[in-house]
């Protein structure tokens, strides 16, 4: 087995409870992940990350566990998610979980021990307070906007909380608790899972002395994250990884808004030596704009080690879907096109959060659908909160879309006759053959995998461009971000056209890159020259 397979696979991300419904509850099971295997094959998908399926009181969509060894009956059972196990390994898909360093749900065991009593074994195993004459701790406020300390009832203490209020933080200083919850990797190992999805793993450790944070205009949260023991736990956490050679890790690098390439590429250590892969949410705040993204992507290319794996994405289940990101949603189809070849040719590993593969965007959600409390709260500055990006899954134009047989949990977008698997495989231009499409071209060429990447000085603004390297092979990117063609003449000699977003040749003297176009082509010529900043001193566009 190839123990750095994740470099080179791409990754599909499923928030399981709107993937595929089996048993007409309306909401996604681990049985309906079972009946679309070969949906991944088709796609040409190699690893699959579950947002978490763990027992759970559902405050958080599953981000609150209240057993980290079991399933919530809401997904199935354990013996459901072996099977799954078995079979996505039969058919060489490998499964990451998804698991909460961070905190754990109030119902979980420990914290029940540990709020109990200020003398319980377990107490430490949170970060609680007394409080300064009834009064908060200090001033460290949540990631949901609100004061993060809360007042529990059993012994009048505070208790610290990065996120609701039924989410305590675990306290990662506490070696038991450390230890205990190096069981719960050791549990998901054995039973034979591929790795984990490190939620918030950038807040796991807090200030020892609960220093206050300075007040300043961003709310700037110094002593409530990013703390340098987290370097500490990642790398035992490697190490536990090492033992099981083959599987790796991402973590989320939760930095809002956005994003911090340096930040993110911290926690990749020497590259061999924490964690494997690191989200960045740079990408997530960029807007239509070819500029931005070349920044965005240098950027964190610059932070990362050298043997520092880069990876992707663009969408997830928190930021909604990244073409609603782009003001009025216009030509959303050949944007989403251009997108999707951007992260599939991109150095790195990508990950496709699902139903992008469709040009899925966000829906429309009334307050009252609205079943995301994070969502309710934040109403109206922020509609249809992250439920928008959450949709059932669109497979085809039936009746709730294929996802169920039942009522979904949560209302399909209004688009779901048209944007659906069955209407797009049969379109050999459509957002999906466009992913399908890249992901074969990507397997068979070592460059769009392996080699280096350097950007390329067009002149235009609106186009993003860029080279992969590997060997004596050369494959050269360019994505027409701008809603003008542009003129590709200059570049047309020797070049063989690999992909295009829109159906056409490229064999003439007069090659024109159309709006939102994205192409990708090799050149049989020797590689260009590269002057020492690395961009192409002739840039062939
Ligand atoms: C992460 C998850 C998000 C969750 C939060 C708290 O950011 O992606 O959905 O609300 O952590 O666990």
């Amino acid at each position: 087995m190839d123990k750095n397979w994740w470099k080179q696979a791409v990754f599909y991300h499923i928030y399981p409870k709107s993937f595929q419904d089996s048993d007409g509850d309306g909401i996604g099971d681990i049985r309906g992940i079972i009946s679309r295997l070969d949906y991944f094959t088709a796609l040409g998908i190699d690893a699959v990350w579950l947002s978490p399926i763990y027992r759970s009181p559902m405050v958080d969509g599953g981000y609150d566990i209240s057993d980290y060894r079991d399933i919530d009956p809401l997904f199935g059972t354990l013996d459901d998610f072996r099977e799954l196990l078995k079979q996505a390994h039969n058919k060489g898909i490998r499964i990451m979980m998804d698991l909460v360093m961070n905190h754990t749900s109030d119902r979980h065991p420990w914290f029940m021990e540990s709020r109990s009593s200020v003398d319980n074994p377990k107490r430490d195993w949170y970060i609680w307070h007394a409080g300064h004459n009834g009064k908060v701790p200090n001033n460290w406020r949540t990631n949901f906007f609100e004061r993060a300390w809360h007042r529990d009832e059993v012994t009048g203490h505070f208790y610290y909380h990065s996120f609701f209020k039924e989410q305590p933080d675990l306290n990662w200083r506490n070696e038991d608790m450390k230890r205990a919850f190096f069981e719960i990797f050791r549990f998901w190992l054995d039973m034979g899972v591929d790795g984990f999805r490190l939620d918030v793993v950038n807040l796991i450790v807090k200030d020892g002395l609960l220093r206050n944070n300075p007040i300043t205009l961003n709310h700037s949260k110094i002593y409530n994250r990013n703390q340098p023991e987290t370097y500490d736990i990642l790398r035992e956490f490697r190490i536990l990884l090492n033992e099981y050679p083959g599987t790796t890790s991402v973590g989320e690098i939760y930095v809002f808004p956005c994003g911090n390439p340096k930040l993110a590429a911290s926690f990749l250590g020497n590259g061999d030596d924490m964690l494997h892969m690191a989200f960045d949410f740079s990408l997530i705040f960029c807007t239509w704009n070819a500029r931005k993204y070349f920044r965005a992507i240098q950027s964190y290319y610059k932070a990362l080690p050298p043997a520092g794996q880069p990876c992707f994405f663009i969408s997830n289940h928190d930021a909604g879907r990244s073409l609603s990101r782009f003001g009025r949603v216009r030509h959303t189809h050949e944007k989403a096109k251009l997108l999707t070849v951007m992260l599939l040719t991109l150095k790195g590993t990508p990950f496709i959060y699902y139903g992008d593969e469709l040009g899925m965007t966000n829906a429309r959600i009334s307050r009252k659908q609205i079943r995301d409390p994070y969502g309710k709260k934040i109403w109206p500055i922020y509609r249809g909160g992250r439920d928008r990006g959450r949709t059932p899954m669109q497979w085809n134009d039936s009746e709730s879309g294929g996802f169920t047989s039942g009522e979904p949990w949560l209302s399909l977008h209004r688009d779901f006759r048209k944007v659906n698997v069955e209407n797009e495989i049969a379109d050999e231009y459509s957002v999906w053959n466009t992913c399908r499409k890249m992901i074969e071209l990507r397997k068979t060429l070592p460059s769009l995998q392996l080699g280096n990447i350097e950007f390329v000085e067009t002149g235009h603004n609106g186009i993003l461009a860029y080279t992969r390297t590997f060997d004596d092979q050369q494959v050269w990117i360019a994505l027409n971000f701008s809603s003008r063609k542009q003129n590709l003449s200059r570049f047309s000699q020797n070049c063989q056209l690999l992909f295009s977003t829109r159906p056409k040749i490229v064999d003439t003297g007069k090659n024109l890159l159309y709006p939102f176009e994205a192409v990708v082509f090799t050149k049989e010529a020797a590689l260009m020259p590269l002057s020492s900043s690395g961009i192409m001193k002739n840039p062939p566009i």
